[in-house]
């Protein structure tokens, strides 16, 4: 079960890390088992992303992923972790068409999901969204740099900012969202040294997703953390844990097991008394 005893994560305990320069830390999360670990190692942000639609559902982007179908991961990872800091991810075409869209959704995962805040993927051009959702009392964070909901506009999954001009671009961008309201900004493939100039300049968190190490703070994606995404392992990943080796060789021999009726054993079923059996087999004429 979660540990309750750890206090809950607030929006002004981020902000006192960032200012005595203690690195936050964030990691992805989609289930309940998942967010108990979390909660238990005490992760101060969590993030039910849309990544899901890849980690989980097995998609080749996050396009496909609805609020609908996010819902009851975000439910369930609040359950399993009461007291981080979660952030419900707002999925494509829910906060792009209009600022009246992005309140909506931003609204449910708080009422819904008990979310703690929102996070929206894009800059200067949805600075008017991110105000809309802070004006309703939401707290929102920015994401910037490779932004998956945009793969196809950025010419695939590829480092953003690697040229001056393009790097410009997410310096303003992030100053745009800061004045919009955003009470923190992900950077995700974004050159170190461009992520260390916005941290800089920043008053607000910024982490880092493959970003460098001068952010306020880093995210990981569960999946990339503990090699369980079949597909491919990121650059910016590091694997702290081959949980993906550990139970792939769990089930190479539950099969053996299994098929050479070494399980299960008598600890693994149950046993009716032998007058009850005898019962039983005079019911059904045997
Ligand atoms: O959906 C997600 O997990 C994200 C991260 C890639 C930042 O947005």
């Amino acid at each position: 079960m979660a540990d309750t005893k750890r206090s809950k994560v607030t929006l002004g305990m981020l902000y006192e890390k960032m200012r005595k320069a203690e690195p936050i830390t964030m990691i992805t999360c989609y289930d309940f088992p998942m967010a108990d670990l979390v909660e238990k190692a005490g992760v101060d942000m969590v993030l039910v992303g849309d990544s899901m639609g890849m980690t989980i559902l097995g998609y080749d982007s996050t396009l496909p992923v609805t609020q609908d179908v996010m819902m009851p991961h975000v439910q369930a990872v609040r359950r399993g972790t009461p007291n981080s800091w979660l952030i419900g991810d707002m999925p494509y075409m829910t906060y792009q068409p209009s600022v009246e869209t992005a309140i909506r959704c931003a609204g449910r995962f708080m009422a819904e999901g008990a979310c703690d805040a929102v996070k929206l993927e894009g800059g200067a051009e949805m600075a008017d969204r991110m105000a809309g959702i802070v004006r309703s009392g939401i707290p929102c964070m920015g994401h910037l740099g490779l932004t998956p909901q945009s793969v196809s506009a950025l010419g695939g999954y590829k480092v953003q900012g690697k040229g001056a001009l393009q790097a410009k671009k997410i310096v303003d961008d992030a100053r745009a969202l800061e004045d919009a309201g955003a009470y923190s900004i992900l950077l995700e493939m974004v050159p170190d040294r461009v992520c260390e100039l916005i941290t800089k300049r920043a008053g607000i968190p910024i982490i880092s997703l493959g970003s460098g190490l001068h952010a306020h703070g880093q995210l990981l994606i569960f999946h990339d953390m503990f090699n369980l995404y079949p597909k491919f392992k990121p650059k910016m990943a590091k694997v702290f844990g081959d949980a993906g080796k550990t139970i792939g060789d769990g089930l190479k021999q539950y099969v053996t097991e299994v098929t050479t009726k070494q399980f299960p054993q008598a600890e693994n079923w149950f046993t009716i008394k032998d007058d009850e059996y005898a019962e039983l087999l005079k019911l059904v004429g045997d």
